[in-house]
């Protein structure tokens, strides 16, 4: 056996042990609409999908024995206030619903930000609303309305939320706020160690949410500080986060496994769209072997320290898998 196929095979057995697909999640960008069905261009095989083609998605993911999905919503309207986040009928809201009203055993987890609602595309309210020249993020009444984004999601019928929006407290402000509203039993997924990387380019097409002016290194680490990424993570799981995320993946492999040395919390590594478009782009020009090339990657985000994997190579892994073992049986 070759070495990648081993790298496979692990993957594979390891999958296999733990129940199909256990450690992967799937994300979904859901529209307004019906019918809809938008390519994101920057992310061959994935679309903005509008709720009542999300539900059928979904529940194709389910088939394939991918066993949960994080929900990323476009909303009709942005605004200053990033009312579209927390709104109780607001697009992920609905779209949780219909999900868990229509797809049985799927595990539900919510990204919780304001970037895809705020008009200016940063994950928080500013404190002056005239602020592109100046701005500066509310962090007080961002954490007040991330939690409300985080309950409203709760309600609907997630299974988790995971805020992803770095601002320092905010696994606190969600867990007390879940906790008053009668969620206390809801997980926490922080994105803990989340740093300002341009492997974020395409879902900033597929979520239209790029920030209007200035970059987010001013709330998301700087890459070469290692030592504050582990800060962070400490930090939520001392706020009370269930789960702790590692993001981007493959160039922060170093950063998982210091966090699996010395943490004893489940750790998950988000393989972002920079790093799939790279993958689909090489693999269209017939410059590299896609299968392979991913489960090599899988194999290598669990040998660093990931129990959890969220991908959008989720549905592919676990199609490739059903295929195999198709295969397997006809042999016999
Ligand atoms: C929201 C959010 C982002 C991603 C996940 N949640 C974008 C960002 O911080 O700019 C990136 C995921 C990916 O690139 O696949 N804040």
């Amino acid at each position: 056996m070759n070495k990648h196929a081993a790298g496979a095979v692990s993957l594979l057995t390891d999958i296999e042990k733990d129940g199909p697909g256990y450690n992967l999640v799937m994300p979904f960008f859901v529209v307004e609409g019906k019918g809809v069905r938008k390519p994101v261009v920057s992310m061959p095989g994935i679309a903005q999908l509008s709720v009542d083609l999300f539900v059928k998605e979904v529940a194709k993911a389910r088939a394939l024995g991918v066993p949960a999905i994080i929900v990323f919503g476009i909303p009709k309207k942005k605004d200053s206030q990033a009312r579209g986040a927390y709104d109780p009928d607001g697009i992920v809201q609905r779209a949780v619903a219909a999900v868990k009203k229509n797809v049985k055993g799927m595990c539900v987890i919510t990204d919780v930000c304001l970037c895809e609602y705020t008009d200016h595309g940063h994950c928080g309210v500013m404190k002056k609303s005239d602020a592109a020249a100046d701005w500066a993020i509310d962090l007080e009444h961002t954490l007040e309305l991330l939690a409300a984004t985080a309950v409203s999601h709760a309600a609907a019928g997630a299974d988790m939320v995971a805020p992803s929006a770095m601002m320092k407290g905010q696994v606190r402000a969600i867990r007390a706020a879940l906790y008053k509203n009668g969620f206390s039993r809801t997980p926490v997924m922080g994105y803990s160690a989340k740093f300002a990387s341009a492997f974020y380019g395409p879902f900033r097409d597929a979520a239209e949410s790029a920030p209007k002016f200035g970059d987010r290194t001013s709330y998301q680490l700087d890459p070469v500080d290692d030592r504050k990424a582990l800060a962070r993570v400490a930090a939520d799981i001392a706020q009370g986060a269930d789960i702790v995320m590692v993001k981007p993946g493959l160039a922060y492999l170093d950063v998982l496994r210091q966090a699996k040395d010395k943490f004893t919390t489940p750790l998950a590594v988000y393989n972002v769209s920079g790093e799939y478009a790279m993958v689909k782009a090489a693999a269209a020009n017939g410059w590299i072997d896609e299968k392979k090339v991913v489960l090599e990657e899988f194999t290598a985000m669990k040998r660093a320290g990931a129990k959890i994997i969220i991908s959008y190579h989720a549905c592919d892994v676990m199609r490739w898998r059903q295929d195999s073992l198709a295969l397997e049986r006809k042999k016999k």
